[in-house]
């Protein structure tokens, strides 16, 4: 089956870059979108973003952002923007019952062939599927931020999703540029919370959190602890990223862990503290930092010393061995790409084949100090027959 219409649903953040990259890959768009003022900010963002790329030379031979800009349209009505769609991406708010409620409008009132992809990052796509009478035709594609440069997707089959529907979603993402370097496209082989990403470096927010209350309770400033965390080549410091994503996200993505995969994800006492206290980060102005006189410059240059960084290795090594069992992915490798596509560091599993003893040795050790048995070694770990599953 051949796919040129493609129409976007929220035209925010993810929406915005998700219609850039469709239009250079040369579909037919429309985007759908509540607000008109998140409407016109997006027509801005896109025609700003291909006048700049066509003042460098980087858009199609032969394309102009004039060109590319008008084959972007959009509709306010639903039912009559995906009357001839071929793929709808759902990019509006992280809420399952409007998801739910999209899902099963846009397969009401779509060709039949119409696939349905959500861009969610933690709701399960066959719970989204639930209510239309076509789930064999949703598929997760989860996009990173932003999509123009971000080079990972993750296209997710829901438990009834057919393969052939994957194989679209699969071949479209693999057609969809990435302004800095290669697409990548990962295959989610099981509808697992947080799919591969955001799956494997969940749990490290367990020894995250670990630190935090221990530095609170020993009153060690957040600086000297900022700089065991950091990595000194990263554009900001781990506290300062924690602060500029917002507390609440980081709330909240522990509770839905808690509730979907153990309640060992539980918030830790200094994370619960911000979210209560509104001390949100960036956000409310003031987080780990005070942010009224804009980014923080933090004094990275004392150490606390209570970071031992083998453990986040060992954490998400371990992480990537429980998706393995799970079986969302079949390969190790695929796991340590996705991880350099979608967060550009270097993913867990390579270093974990030859130390994966050394690595089961430390979360034994680390399970106990923390008291939580989830960060345990699980069995494809600690036997290294992972290594097998290349
Ligand atoms: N922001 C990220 O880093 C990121 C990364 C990956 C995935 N996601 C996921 O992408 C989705 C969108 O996130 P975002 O950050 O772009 O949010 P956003 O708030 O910037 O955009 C959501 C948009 O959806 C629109 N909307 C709400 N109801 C609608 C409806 N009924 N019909 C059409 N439009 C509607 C809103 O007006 C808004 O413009 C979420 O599911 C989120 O979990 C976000």
């Amino acid at each position: 089956m051949e796919i040129k219409n493609i129409v976007i649903l929220g035209f925010g953040d993810m929406g915005k870059g998700i219609a850039q990259v469709c239009l250079m890959a040369g579909y037919d768009i429309t985007v759908v979108d509540v607000s008109d003022e998140i409407i016109q900010k997006g027509l801005e963002y896109n025609k700003t973003g291909f006048e700049r790329l066509e003042q460098k030379g980087k858009l199609p031979k032969g394309v102009t952002a004039a060109a590319m800009m008008e084959k972007l349209k959009v509709d306010k009505n639903l039912n009559n923007a995906v009357k001839n769609a071929d793929l709808v991406i759902e990019a509006v708010s992280e809420k399952p019952d409007l998801k739910q409620q999209l899902c099963k409008k846009v397969i009401e009132n779509s060709p039949d062939h119409c696939i349905f992809a959500s861009n969610t990052s933690t709701i399960s796509i066959t719970e989204i599927a639930q209510r239309c009478n076509k789930p064999e035709n949703v598929i997760g594609m989860h996009f990173f931020n932003p999509a123009p440069l971000m080079r990972l997707i993750e296209v997710i089959k829901g438990d009834k999703t057919l393969e052939e529907t994957m194989d679209i979603g699969v071949k479209v993402a693999k057609t969809l540029p990435c302004l800095r370097g290669e697409r990548y496209v990962a295959r989610v082989l099981k509808d697992r919370p947080g799919f591969i990403v955001n799956r494997v470096i969940a749990p490290n927010a367990l020894y995250n959190n670990y630190i935090l209350d221990l530095a609170y309770e020993k009153k060690i400033p957040w600086e000297q602890i900022d700089a065991d965390l950091s990595n000194p080549n990263a554009p900001m410091s781990s506290l300062t990223l924690a602060d500029f994503t917002g507390r609440d996200i980081a709330y909240n993505a522990s509770l839905y862990y808690a509730e979907k995969i153990s309640p060992d994800f539980k918030p830790g006492k200094v994370l619960t503290m911000h979210y209560n206290n509104g001390t949100l980060g960036k956000k409310t102005g003031k987080g780990f930092y005070d942010w009224s006189n804009g980014r923080p410059q933090p004094d990275l240059s004392k150490k606390a010393g209570l970071v031992d960084r083998q453990v986040f290795a060992a954490i998400s090594a371990n992480e990537g061995c429980r998706v393995l069992e799970e079986g969302v992915v079949k390969s190790w490798k695929v796991i340590d790409e996705a991880i350099m596509a979608g967060m550009n560091f270097p993913g867990p599993m390579q270093y974990a084949t030859t130390n994966y003893k050394e690595l089961s040795k430390i979360l034994e050790e680390y399970s106990e100090k923390l008291g939580k048995d989830y960060i345990k070694p699980c069995e494809l770990l600690k036997s290294g027959k992972f290594v097998e599953m290349q």
